[in-house]
């Protein structure tokens, strides 16, 4: 048992959210649901982000303050992320006072360190990504687009105060070598050294042209840079104090923050220098995953392919809906996302295996048992199935590899499934054989339900309900409440409408 402190970025209220932004929400929300299950206390981070010329800019357009503006978007993904059934347990927004002050804390010791000094910025920035490029970095035939927006970048020139970003170069890749693990998968890693070797520039990191921001306590009319006050939100919520520290201390540095590839250089370089400036250690894992391509594209406003949760879970429910992020994108890689390949997914591990199961085995225990579940037999092919398909499960939940993880416990409802069709209890007399079948099957899907929790939290609470069990999968602890035996028998089963009816 420990702490596991987990977050997602924090999101621009400039996009409504879409599925991009489900995907990094409901993994982390899964990833902490597992921890839970293992005893470990948890503390859940999401939120967004406020600040900025992006979105004074988004404001401006929509005809509101920026202030209207953040509060009308930053509801929205609160409520997209309740509708989605996100176990958050806290939500931050950046224009919060408890922000402004560990803002102007921790940007306060970093100056006090003599770590940021005044000097003057020429050159490209990018409003999407709200960062600097170097000329080398841009893309286009004319070599003035933002490599990872395509857009054209504006001209930047100001007198402002700089990070001393250049002074890490070398405390950084020492970092990352005598810690290997870090940023995961390792090919982000190595993108992340990589961008490290190129040469660190200094950052400027306060505005005086833009008002919507933290105003700096050492220089009046400055705001912080927008990243450089968006990041500090990951201590912010764990209560970052210089002196006093109480709950920070308890969960930092164990952060593990997960995040798409678009912000990699802001996390795995900006970040662990800023904390290193400001004499905390940097996060313990940095999770970086690539993008949910819709058509091949990744989803904007300008190609117009933006797909909100709410589109598709009338058809596929919340459940089926997060099942399918999680199972169908290789965390790290870039995932395709369609329509179709939702629909195969959910017939193929839904409807026919994790359904057919449920149905299938309350009514030949309604038929044949008196609609009682009989308890397992100790010595069930199935037992072994079940801890292994355990340990496959817990291994891949701890690398971050939730497709995996799902792939290791369907097994279990595959094999359950080939045991009923080797046994056909459902042409058997009644009596102690078929109960052996049945105790078997019921306790399979006991031990399914605890795993697939994470995934599919309502509908495993409905499974664990129709077996007749008492609490809720999420209660449970493992792997005690995986190791096999653990269904009493003698429950009442209740044989329900289906969970999850096929899809055309
Ligand atoms: O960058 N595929 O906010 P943002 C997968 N405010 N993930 C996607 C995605 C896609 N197509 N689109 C978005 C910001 N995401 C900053 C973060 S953190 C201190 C500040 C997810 O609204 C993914 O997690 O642009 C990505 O990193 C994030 O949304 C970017 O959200
Ligand atoms: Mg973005």
């Amino acid at each position: 048992m420990g702490r596991f402190y987990a977050t997602t970025p924090i999101y621009y209220v400039t996009d409504a959210p879409h599925i991009g932004h489900a995907y990094t929400t409901v993994t982390t929300d899964a990833l902490c649901r597992w921890r839970r299950l293992l005893g470990d206390e948890v503390f859940f981070l999401t939120g967004t982000d406020e600040h900025g010329l992006k979105v004074a800019r988004a404001a401006a357009d929509a005809g509101h303050s920026p202030r209207e503006h953040a509060d009308l978007m930053s509801a929205r993904y609160r409520d997209a992320w309740d509708h989605l059934d996100i176990s958050y347990d806290d939500f931050i927004r950046t224009t919060e006072p408890r922000h402004y002050a560990a803002v102007q804390e921790f940007l306060q010791k970093i100056y006090d360190n003599g770590d940021i000094e005044l000097g003057v910025y020429e050159g490209p920035y990018c409003v999407s990504c709200e960062g600097y490029y170097a000329e080398s970095d841009l893309v286009g035939p004319n070599d003035d687009l933002c490599p990872i927006h395509n857009k054209p970048v504006e001209e930047l020139r100001e007198e402002n105060w700089f990070f001393k970003l250049s002074r890490y170069e070398q405390r950084l890749l020492d970092w990352y070598a005598a810690n290997p693990e870090v940023v995961q998968p390792e090919t982000k890693r190595n993108e992340a050294i990589g961008l490290i070797k190129t040469g660190l520039r200094d950052v400027s990191i306060t505005r005086t042209s833009l008002d919507w921001g933290v105003p700096v306590p050492w220089a009046p009319g400055h705001v912080f840079y927008v990243w450089y006050d968006a990041l500090i939100n990951y201590v912010t919520a764990i209560d970052y104090r210089t002196s006093d520290a109480g709950r920070f201390e308890a969960w930092w540095p164990k952060a593990h923050h997960l995040l798409a590839k678009d912000i990699l250089r802001f996390h795995t370089v900006y970040w662990p220098a800023m904390c290193m400036a400001a004499g905390i250690d940097p996060p313990h894992r940095l999770y970086v995953h690539g993008y949910l391509l819709v058509g091949g594209e990744k989803m904007s406003k300008t190609t117009l392919n933006m797909i909100a949760p709410a589109d598709l879970t009338p058809e596929f429910g919340v459940d089926g809906f997060r099942y399918h992020l999680l199972r169908d994108t290789n965390f790290g890689s870039d995932g395709d996302f369609s329509h179709e390949g939702m629909v195969a997914r959910y017939n193929a591990d839904l409807a026919n295996n994790l359904g057919n199961l449920v149905s299938r085995v309350a009514t030949v225990v309604g038929k044949a048992c008196g609609g009682i579940g009989p308890a397992p037999s100790p010595d069930s092919p199935l037992a072994t199935v079940a801890t292994d398909v355990l340990a496959a499960a817990t291994d891949a939940w701890e690398r971050v590899r939730p497709n995996e993880a799902l792939e290791a416990s369907w097994r279990l409802v595959r094999e359950t499934n080939a045991y009923l069709e080797a046994n056909e209890p459902w042409k058997a007399e009644a009596g102690p054989a078929v109960d052996r079948v049945m105790g078997d099957a019921l306790e399979a899907l006991r031990i399914v339900t605890i795993l697939a929790s994470p995934a599919m939290p309502t509908i495993c609470r409905e499974i664990w309900r129709r077996l007749g069990l008492a609490g809720a999968p999420e209660q449970q602890r493992l792997p005690e409440a995986a190791s096999w035996g653990g269904y009493p028998g003698g429950l009442t089963v209740e044989k329900g409408d289906p969970l999850f009816p096929r899809k055309k």
